[in-house]
């Protein structure tokens, strides 16, 4: 089955990716011819969960193509107050939006979503899962400001378990020939086991690490990640991480000149002050290469009958997800859909194992 729904990057073709990054670029370069390309389409930005830039930058995004907006940013001023559903919300909002953006606290939500859309359907960050766009920021930027996406040793470094920026980040880099990594993070907030199976499925070398200051020298990309703390179960283990990592002059000193650091941001307080003002900080940066990444994606789902995104094959489980973080926990009447990986049955909404 193919669809046009842009739930993980992981299911677009090389080709695929490429193509959003040179559209990106063309935009970047002639933006005015640009203008009129979505007049009278409307995008829904469905924003369950707190957000400056992807929230803005698809906002924006939208209106430099010449269309309009629609959504919230808070469900509390929607009738999701009142007890409304996923399914429901979004069978509404299909039907006077041309596309729709979501985020959502709970892993899964998006792939939830867009069983019920009628229209091209875009995750904006489902809880700690994944976060696809933030990845197309990321590699509009590497594309602009390294000239590649290959053959490039890439340093991951936070929260790995929960920063879903990571997770789809690496999905997508793993594509790639040649790229590597290495995950800095506390043994507790190691990226997922998935995450690893998907490294050793492309063949993609990787190394782990507890220590910023010993990885940092040998680095193309320094890819900084604030820790999570909505997502931890209690302050403590916040408290216990927050300040692990954290890159500071010093550490900077011992990287090579031509590194960049990339962060998807809010920055708390993982990379001090007087970073920003060296040449290798790229973050703010790439955040308005984001919003070009953006009006690629809204252009190429809007009108590029050929970009179609395959979907995964699916089957219906007997036994119901048990990650407590899924969203098949909240909204009971999703159907049991998993697919098979290595021999294991997968949740199809959050990518946990099921049995
Ligand atoms: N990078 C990112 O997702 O930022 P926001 O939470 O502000 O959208």
């Amino acid at each position: 089955m193919i669809n046009k729904n842009l739930i993980d990057l992981e299911a677009l073709s090389v080709e695929q990716i490429d193509k959003l990054v040179r559209k990106a670029r063309k935009i970047m370069q002639n933006p005015a011819d640009f203008r009129h390309a979505c007049d009278g389409k409307i995008l829904a930005t469905l924003f369950y969960e707190p957000s400056t830039r992807t929230q803005m930058s698809f906002q924006t995004a939208m209106l430099k193509l010449g269309g309009r907006t629609i959504g919230f940013d808070n469900p509390m001023n929607s009738s999701v107050a009142k007890g409304e559903s996923l399914k429901d919300t979004i069978s509404v909002i299909s039907g006077y939006a041309d596309v729709i953006a979501i985020r959502h606290p709970v892993e899964g939500t998006a792939m939830a979503a867009s069983l019920y859309s009628e229209v091209p359907l875009i995750n904006c960050g489902d809880g700690g899962h994944l976060h696809p766009t933030q990845t197309l920021t990321d590699i509009v930027t590497l594309s602009c400001e390294k000239g590649r996406l290959d053959h490039m040793k890439i340093g991951v470094c936070g929260d790995l378990l929960n920063g879903r920026t990571v997770h789809s980040l690496i999905k997508t880099l793993a594509k790639y020939e040649g790229n590597s990594f290495v995950l800095i993070s506390t043994k507790e907030l190691s990226v997922p086991l998935y995450i690893i199976d998907i490294l050793e499925k492309n063949n993609c070398a990787y190394e782990i690490s507890h220590s910023l200051s010993d990885a940092i020298g040998d680095l193309d990309v320094l890819y900084m990640t604030r820790i999570q703390r909505e997502r931890f179960g209690s302050p403590e283990e916040y408290e216990a991480q927050k300040y692990v990592f954290v890159l500071d002059r010093e550490k900077l000193d011992k990287a090579r000149e031509d590194m960049i650091i990339l962060h998807p941001l809010p920055r708390v307080n993982e990379i001090t002050v007087d970073i920003d003002d060296d040449p290798r900080a790229l973050y703010f940066k790439q955040a308005q290469y984001g919003m070009y990444g953006r009006m690629a994606l809204i252009l190429t789902l809007l009108q590029d009958e050929d970009f179609l995104i395959p979907s995964r094959e699916t089957e219906t489980s007997l036994h119901r997800c048990s990650n407590p973080k899924c969203v098949t926990q909240s909204e009971a009447y999703l159907p049991n859909l998993s697919y098979r990986k290595l021999g294991m049955q997968m949740c199809d909404f959050c990518d946990k194992r099921i049995d």
